[in-house]
């Protein structure tokens, strides 16, 4: 039976979807991905608009090749699927349920002859109805849906979550061994990319990887992350600083106040916005220090990995508490003779006066372009750490990415961000593998997508 009319319910035009709110409580949106009019009519009227059910239908889409736009377009928490819709392509179910902004969930409308029930359960279904639908086994999908839905936020929520991740691929994941850790960014120099290595790591582990990570911004030279990530600079260091001051002690509630979600499990805490407060007594001597500690100490207990973005100077307390503090010092440099000398003074200053384990440091090689005169090799020598990583001079591209304010490993590929998986994957092996596996379940309407939501983060 051909189509002979679209529902009267259905949008002739895509509406701007609302971003998501744990307080939305706007009803559920549904597509009807079906290739019959007599099995979207049912639909149509249980799930009319300003019904008891709480979910909407939106649109009725007849082109398995258009389904994941049209997802993304309308917003759609459920999609109803037949299978046999013409050039549908069964990862789209993946694709749906790892969707960015919230799981979109697929049900299936299961043909009456062949074998898709089994194939539509082993794609990702959450549960199916079979056609033809009528009104009385279109009511089953209310149930349906509320609890598909409920497992997949559960699910999502969950620390075993991984995004755009194949179920085989979680169980090789599971076996691979990793450590919790606290990570220092830091260099003797200004400029050399410590804040560009510090906040794609925390990208990789805690968007990339889904690990729960907090990207912390201690920088008293004053923080740059949240300009980067374009976040309010309200709550930030200092306001958990003066806390402590006041109470000597902090828990995890205390510092979730002045967490800031960034996506994914990521959090951010937020350095100073401006140099000056550096100067707050908080920061200074063994206040400082005592309070670097109590802040460690808590982003630890409540973390996967805490990634910290340091500034050079080391006569600041809250550097070095944080260095002495870290599992792993990342020393970041470039490949110019000065700047690799000066580091490796102020390490030896480090190792010797201070007193701190040198074992904990590693060399991550930035900008580094083969025309600048310097070997690795030579490098490596000069500076007598282990190099975990090198990362091509390419200005363009990094400029660009500060300048979106998407870091570049979450915009795109490219040798930078390959760069940044390898060191990553020092810290969380399985990252290796979870990289190769995320251009595969890309929404295909990233353009359109990017169109839609304007200003907002992809
Ligand atoms: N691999 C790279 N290629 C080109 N430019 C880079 C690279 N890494 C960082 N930069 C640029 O260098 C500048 C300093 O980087 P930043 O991360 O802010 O350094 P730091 O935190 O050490 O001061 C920024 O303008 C950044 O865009
Ligand atoms: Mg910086």
């Amino acid at each position: 039976m051909m189509p002979t009319n679209r529902p009267p319910s259905t949008p002739e035009t895509p509406t701007r979807p609302q971003p998501p709110s744990p307080t939305n409580t706007r009803p559920l949106r549904l597509i009807a991905a079906l290739g019959q009019w007599g099995d979207v009519q049912p639909l149509s009227n249980l799930f009319a608009p300003g019904n008891g059910n709480g979910i909407q239908m939106v649109t009725w889409c007849q082109d398995g090749a258009r389904l994941v736009d049209d997802a993304i377009v309308f917003d759609a928490d459920v999609v109803i699927l037949d299978p046999s819709l013409p050039s549908f392509a069964l990862e789209d179910i993946q694709r749906l349920y790892h969707s960015e902004a919230r799981p979109i969930i697929t049900l299936g409308a299961i043909p009456p002859h062949g074998e898709w029930g089994s194939t539509l359960y082993r794609a990702g279904i959450k549960g199916h109805i079979e056609l033809p639908l009528n009104d009385d086994n279109a009511r089953r999908l209310t149930a349906l849906i509320h609890s598909g839905l409920q497992d997949a936020l559960r699910e999502r929520s969950s620390a075993s979550y991984i995004p755009q991740i194949a179920p085989q691929l979680a169980q090789v994941i599971a076996t691979q061994g990793w450590q919790r850790a606290v990570i220092a960014v830091w260099s003797a120099k200004g400029g050399v990319g410590k804040t560009t290595v510090a906040e794609n790591l925390a990208m990789l582990l805690g968007v990339i990887s889904n690990r729960k990570t907090i990207l912390l911004d201690a920088n008293m030279a004053g923080g740059n992350a949240h300009i980067h990530l374009r976040l309010s600079p309200q709550r930030n260091i200092a306001g958990l600083a003066r806390l402590y001051e006041g109470q000597k002690r902090l828990d995890p509630k205390d510092v979730l106040g002045y967490l800031t979600p960034f996506r994914n499990n990521l959090q951010v805490l937020v350095g100073i916005p401006r140099q000056f407060m550096a100067g707050e007594l908080c920061f200074q001597g063994e206040a400082g220090r005592d309070f670097t500690r109590a802040l460690i100490e808590t982003l630890h207990s409540m973390s996967d990995f805490v990634v910290m973005d340091l500034g050079q100077d080391t006569n600041s307390a809250v550097h070095l508490q944080a260095l002495r503090q870290a599992d792993q010092i990342l020393v970041v440099v470039n490949s110019e003779k000065a700047s690799l000398l000066d580091t490796h003074e102020v390490l030896d200053t480090l190792w010797e006066h201070v007193q701190m384990d040198r074992s904990r440091f590693r060399l991550v090689l930035n900008r580094f372009h083969p025309e600048h005169g310097l070997q690795r090799k030579e490098i490596v020598e000069v500076m007598q750490l282990p190099e975990v990583g090198v990362i091509p001079e390419m200005s363009e591209k990094v400029t660009a990415s500060l300048n979106s304010g998407v870091p570049i490993v979450l915009n795109g590929g490219g040798e930078v961000a390959e760069s940044l998986v390898r060191v990553g994957t020092t810290l969380y092996p399985p990252l290796g593998q979870i990289w190769g596996q995320r251009g595969k379940f890309k929404p295909k309407g990233k353009g359109l997508r990017q169109r839609l939501f304007g200003g907002t983060r992809e």
